[in-house]
């Protein structure tokens, strides 16, 4: 067998040979199913006819056919991943092929699987290789018509992509159904649907007056909790239509929710394909965070027609240009329909704690990758996230309507083409003819800029200076760096905390004005581009206090010279809420780390009262969004601090954290007591963002009374829990009163148990509650969880709660035994033969282990090696850890 091979990016060439029309058949049955394939292919230059590979994993091929005639066995070849045909005609020609595949039998979900006795499929990215011979890459794009057959009892609904053309009854009580999709595609966004499901039907009115008929499949007892995941679809089809001007293109839309999933779902063309946890919600079962997920989620794999279907990507390389565009479409869309201050909040929290501390570990990668192994190792938050974060630039820089200038372009002339991220570039820059200097190194260099500031203010003059620095730190591969440019959008506050007019500013000594009609200007865009630069601000009474990076203008990490009194006063005053909020989180990490070093030497730990005080006067501001309170009064999580330390300590920073929540329980027991009994909810549960909010802070609130040892305290919390009335309250109070290990503990999660047994979403809730617990010598319990009756080593979702939720508790995963380590090690093993994508996932917890001290360090890395050296380690696996080795 040949070994992991790395492709490359600069190793990109064009296809030989373009498919135009594929035409697919299925029978799906208990014991096999075959698929016959007749494909139209047309070589790129007319007389050039080089040998023809076709990608197939898992196959067996039973017949080839070329313009009807069977080939002989000399014509090809067929290894365990290629059919190769020797010497295809010249011009076009039909090629049919006929494979068995068992779906039955598909463990690793990728491909034509079973879930739950229903069949389904998961193409992206390279899935379709292991249904049928083809070449498997996005730039080869083709009309397809599927005629599926399959035993009517079983499985009375087919469906595909496109229009449904024909359907009927076949002797033997079979029945069939042919499915045609008029847009040409990538073989990535093919699905099938065959199973016992029923559907929650709807329409929608397009802009231009089409009915679309929309509907959402389930097993027959799911449907009552599709309500919410069709209103989020209704509502993600009129906003691409308001903000975007995009329309839906066909007259049906399908959506399937399946239990057994890789990813969260799948844009397949009009045939979308989810994990259940993101489509079925009820007051009951669901919290206000699945809801908002579902919301996101349902609006991102819709937002994907235009932004991936309609332009999809050349090759998988480019999977930024639309990942990264449909994150972000997905994020304004969840901003516009609830608070914008508070997601976006959200989502630089979720940037630095996973992409920042991907980007400073072994995985590092740019936004465009240039090589990889397994291409679904790259779908991460590098390409997601921080490749949101790149399209948000493109919008902070050229304002609303430029950038909606730049995406209109875009459409106008890529549609119906493969392209790359360069291509969304020079819409932007024609669209708006502006120069974007060296804004393209955000694709291509990996690793987080470091920008520092500096200020001054001279009383003489009447100026303000801010001076920038700029670094990015080496990842593999990239030793040195270019600066970046980086927009810094920011104002500044006078000594009442107002917000001074901006008019124009110095930079390298030139004169910059800020224009914006009549209307004076508060926040203004700073174009960092050069490792050093100097703005100089002008005819300024008194020294301003600066609020740099409004909105978190650009994934960098910012360190400014701000004081604690500078912060404090943000904290109280900065009109942009983001910064209010990123002003108590500097200065809450400053705190914490402090106390960590006190830890480390064995002194007392101490809570600074101006902290207390500005935690006090933020949850006592009537004028504030709860939601807003909630994310404010809440610490920095253990990674962001141990991210910041030379050696990460994963003790010091729990005892600390801990330390501090417990303090200010105690400080502040009256106000948040009140908190909770002012923000109790009324008996029906609605998702919008006033009664959200509500809950958000109460639950906030509880959770911290709930570090005290606190007879009154214990029995509220009980009451809490008894008395939900949805699973935001419920679950919040069960989270809280398991804090501590105890009697009442097992009891309320057994209760729990008894309640939520016959639903596996809220089960997994019950699993990834305790197995992220911090409470001592966690990971025997995890093990016990593991030979649970409701728990599969084959169903994603469970090992995403028991074992991915593990490994987020820092103490426990962590643990100086190396009990954590030695438990993860094991299951990945195990986990490989059956699910390589879900296998590697988890070993990517391993990945910075050289962040911890030696004893650690030694325990995490013998277990990588034990792993690298198993037989027949997948690929996925071996990618992460030895590059995580190396
Ligand atoms: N395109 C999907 C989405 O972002 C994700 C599919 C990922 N699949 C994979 N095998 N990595 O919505
Ligand atoms: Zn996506």
């Amino acid at each position: 067998m040949e070994g992991p091979k790395e492709i490359f990016l600069k190793d990109y060439k064009l296809p030989d040979y373009y498919f135009d029309t594929v035409d697919l058949k299925f029978t799906l049955g208990e014991e096999k199913t075959i698929v016959f394939a007749k494909i139209n292919v047309v070589p790129r230059v007319n007389g050039v006819t080089p040998p023809l590979a076709l990608d197939g994993i898992d196959l067996k091929l039973i017949s080839v056919k070329i313009n009807g005639n069977e080939l002989k066995e000399g014509d090809y070849d067929v290894d365990a991943r290629h059919l190769i045909l020797k010497a295809p005609p010249s011009g076009s020609f039909t090629l049919e092929t006929v494979t068995e595949i068992s779906p039955q039998h598909n463990t690793s979900l990728e491909g034509l699987y079973k879930s739950s006795g229903n069949f389904c499929t998961q193409c992206e990215a390279e899935g379709f290789r292991k249904i049928t011979y083809f070449q498997d890459r996005p730039d080869i794009m083709a009309k397809y018509t599927v005629r599926i057959e399959a035993d009517k009892s079983l499985y009375p609904v087919l469906l595909s992509n496109g229009n449904l053309i024909d359907q009927g009854d076949l002797e033997g009580g079979k029945h069939f159904a042919v499915w045609e999709d008029p847009f040409k595609k990538p073989c990535y966004l093919f699905a099938l649907v065959a199973g016992e499901l029923e559907s929650r039907d709807d329409t929608f009115i397009t802009c231009s007056g089409r009915k679309v008929d929309l509907r959402i499949w389930t097993p027959p007892q799911d449907l009552p909790k599709t309500k919410h995941a069709m209103y989020s679809l209704k509502a993600a089809m009129k906003w691409d239509e308001d903000v975007f001007g995009l329309e839906y293109d066909l007259d049906l839309f399908n959506i399937v929710a399946v239990p057994d999933f890789n990813m969260g779902a799948m844009e397949n063309k009009s045939l979308n394909i989810f994990n259940s946890k993101l489509v079925l919600a009820s007051p009951e079962t669901a919290s206000d965070a699945d809801y908002a997920a579902i919301l996101g989620v349902i609006g991102h794999e819709y937002f994907h027609n235009w932004t991936g279907n309609r332009v999809t990507c050349r090759d998988w390389f480019q999977l930024s240009l639309k990942e990264g565009l449909t994150v972000f479409r997905d994020q304004e869309f969840s901003s516009d329909l609830g608070s914008r201050t508070v997601k976006r909040i959200g989502d630089v929290s979720k940037l630095r704690i996973y992409q920042f501390s991907q980007d400073a570990g072994p995985m590092a990668h740019p936004v465009r990758p240039h090589s990889y192994i397994k291409m679904d190792n790259f779908y991460t938050v590098t390409v997601y996230e921080k490749g949101a974060e790149v399209v948000r630039m493109y919008k902070t820089l050229l304002g609303s309507e430029g950038f909606r200038k730049g995406t209109d372009l875009y459409f106008k002339r890529h549609d119906g083409q493969a392209v790359t991220c360069e291509d969304f570039f020079a819409a932007m820059r024609d669209a708006n003819n502006v120069d974007f200097a060296n804004f393209l190194l955000w694709y291509s260099q990996a690793g987080t800029p470091i920008v520092k500031v500096t200020s001054s203010y001279n009383a003489e003059a009447r100026t303000f200076s801010l001076k920038f620095s700029q670094t990015v730190p080496p990842t593999p591969g990239q030793p040195t760096k270019e600066p970046m440019f980086i927009p810094v959008a920011m104002g500044l506050l006078d000594s009442s905390g107002k917000d001074m007019p901006l008019s124009s500013f110095y930079q390298d000594g030139k004169l910059v004005s800020i224009t914006s009609g009549a209307q004076p200007v508060y926040t203004t865009v700073l174009r960092v581009t050069k490792a050093e630069e100097e703005f100089v601000f002008h005819d300024l009474d008194e020294k301003p206090i600066p609020s740099l990076l409004r909105g978190y203008s650009a994934p960098i990490r910012l360190h400014s010279d701000l004081t604690e009194n500078d912060l404090f006063f943000l904290l109280a005053h900065d009109s942009d809420g983001f910064n209010r909020w990123e002003a108590g989180q500097i200065l809450a990490r400053k705190l914490m780390l402090n106390q960590v070093v006190n830890f480390q030497k064995d002194e007392k730990l101490v809570l600074d009262p101006q902290f207390v005080h500005g935690i006090k006067c933020i949850l006592l501001d009537s004028s504030l969004d709860k939601e807003f309170i909630a994310k404010a009064i809440t610490l920095p999580g253990e990674g962001e601090i141990m991210d910041m330390m030379e050696v990460a300590d994963p003790d010091a920073v729990h005892a600390v954290r801990s330390f501090i929540r417990k303090q200010l329980a105690l400080e502040l027991k009256q106000e948040f007591i009140n908190k909770v009994k002012e923000n109790r909810s009324s008996e029906s549960y609605e998702f919008d963002h006033v009664n959200m909010a509500r809950r958000a802070l109460k639950n906030t609130a509880l959770g911290y009374l709930a570090s005290l040892e606190d007879e009154e305290i214990s029995e509220l919390v009980l009451n809490e829990y008894k008395s939900a009335t949805n699973m935001t309250d419920q679950f919040s109070a069960l989270a809280a009163i398991a804090q501590k290990p105890g009697n009442a503990r097992e009891e309320a999660l057994a209760d729990f148990y008894e309640k939520w047994q016959h639903d596996y979403l809220v089960v997994n809730k019950w699993f990834s509650l305790q197995s992220a617990s911090d409470i001592p010598g966690n990971v025997e319990n995890v093990k016990k969880l593991l030979n649970h009756p409701a728990f599969d080593l084959r169903n994603p979702n469970k090992v995403y709660s028991l074992i991915g939720g593990f490994c987020a508790s820092p103490v426990n995963f962590h643990a100086k035994d190396g009990s954590g380590y030695k438990f993860l090690g094991d299951l990945v093993v195990q986990l490989d033969k059956l699910n390589p994508q879900v296998a590697s996932r988890m070993v990517s917890a391993f990945s910075r282990w050289k962040r911890y001290d030696d004893t650690r360090q030694n325990l995490a890395k013998a277990q990588l090696e034990m792993i690298v050296c198993c037989n027949g380690l997948s690929e996925n696996v071996f990618e992460i850890a030895s590059k995580s080795l190396a």
